[in-house]
């Protein structure tokens, strides 16, 4: 067990921009990424023990290491409307939705309670220094970092996700309880998703610096046993395909738009008189068919612009600042020669081949090719630095700069 006022906060490195996927990690036990990936995900439930080395060692050295974020820290999160967070309490359950006042927020040594903070990677460096550990799975499929802290017996009650997690214990011990269990119904009558029959199949306690990997639908329970229990963890997304279809599909309606050719009429001088005047015509249905194969909208490849678009929208409550004192593009040049241009915490690019999607924007269209290489290394490495940019003033690179989603790094 952790003692909260003797230990020391760990800090998380950064991981390599090249990530060794075919080593041996300790995050995996002692399996590389590759094998993870392979035997595990979306597969079946792992429990690594020591999956975070810096915890057992620093607790043998008698010098034991607490979460990055100390709580006190964690729970002011909860105080802040752009954070998104939900305070559960059990016995009986209840729900609620932050901001919370500094009143509503249990003290420590109170029990049965937890608070979830949601998308922390945007709050605290710490966080998005753990998320940059995962970065061999896909950025598309990266959801956020979730931190709960709770006192003793507090959690969300017996349930199952429709994503796979990373629950890493960072600090204090909680119990975990699992099942693989078919029956997943929820009980109608309580205000959260609670399973009616959770029938635990396996059992542990999780120290600091401990993972348990679950894949989708795999029931899970995990209760506090020390007061300020923090377990951080890293959510995946699961859209459904009716989401990315419709997503996809009115995002390509819309690039309709941009073509002129369109706008030309249907004409039939072919149609013959008709006995069937109620029937859509025949002319019509092939005219049409031959413009969705001229325009290649029966294809795969007309839809990812729009879904690359769509899974690089921010989360809806990601809030961008323009920079207080903007730098003119002739200073911009001069600072990614000397510093480093990052996206905002919860700026998201996504690439499709050499096509790159900020926060929901195509930002390599009609650019020059020194912008769009730019875009290129900040979707694929997150950072720019030493790099001769050319027309950069009316560029996609330096308007996103003015809009907050792009920021240097002190
Ligand atoms: C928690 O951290 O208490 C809940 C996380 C989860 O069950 O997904
Ligand atoms: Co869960």
């Amino acid at each position: 067990m952790t003692s909260f006022y003797l230990s020391k906060p760990y800090q998380p490195p950064q991981a390599p921009a090249k990530l060794p996927l075919g080593k041996p990690w300790a995050l995996f036990g002692g399996i590389s990424p590759d094998q993870f990936m392979t035997q595990y995900w979306h597969k079946k439930p792992l429990m690594i023990r020591g999956a975070i080395p810096a915890f057992p060692l620093s607790a043998q050295q008698g010098e034991p290491l607490d979460s990055p974020i100390p709580a006190n820290k964690l729970l002011e999160f909860a105080l802040n409307e752009e954070v998104e967070s939900r305070l559960v309490k059990a016995k009986p359950w209840s729900f609620d939705q932050g901001p919370f006042s500094k009143q509503s927020i249990p003290s420590l040594d109170k029990t049965n309670w937890t608070l979830l903070l949601q998308g922390m990677e945007a709050h605290h460096p710490a966080a998005a220094k753990i998320l940059s550990w995962f970065r061999f799975i896909p950025d598309a499929r990266l959801d956020d970092l979730m931190i709960s802290i709770a006192g003793i017996g507090g959690g969300v009650g017996p349930h199952f996700d429709s994503y796979d997690v990373f629950l890493i214990q960072m600090s204090g011990r909680r119990q975990w309880q699992i099942s693989e269990q078919k029956d997943l119904s929820l009980n109608p009558k309580l205000p959260l998703k609670i399973l009616q029959h959770f029938k635990p199949e396996k059992e542990w306690i999780l120290e600091p610096g401990d993972m348990l990997y679950l894949p989708p639908h795999v029931a899970h329970d995990g209760i506090a046993l020390d007061p300020g229990c923090q377990t951080w963890s890293v959510g995946f997304r699961s859209p459904s395909f009716k989401e990315l279809l419709q997503e996809g599909l009115w995002r390509l309606a819309e690039s309709l738009e941009d073509n002129p050719e369109l706008e030309q009429k249907f004409a039939d001088p072919k149609q013959k008189a008709t006995h069937s005047a109620e029937q859509l015509p025949e002319e019509l249905i092939q005219q049409l068919s031959s413009k969705l194969k001229a325009l290649k909208l029966d294809q795969i490849n007309s839809f990812l612009p729009g879904i690359t678009s769509y899974l690089s929208e921010p989360k809806p409550q990601a809030i961008f600042e323009p920079p207080k004192k903007p730098l003119n593009p002739k200073q911009f040049q001069q600072r990614i020669n000397s510093g480093k241009l990052s996206p905002h915490p919860q700026t998201r690019i996504l690439s499709l081949n050499s096509q790159v999607y900020c926060n929901g924007e195509d930002m390599t269209n009609k650019q020059s090719s020194s912008i769009t290489r730019a875009w290129q290394a900040l979707s694929g490495s997150k950072y720019l630095t030493k790099t001769k940019l050319q027309d950069l003033d009316k560029s996609s690179l330096y308007e996103a700069y003015l809009s907050g989603w792009l920021t240097f790094e002190d």
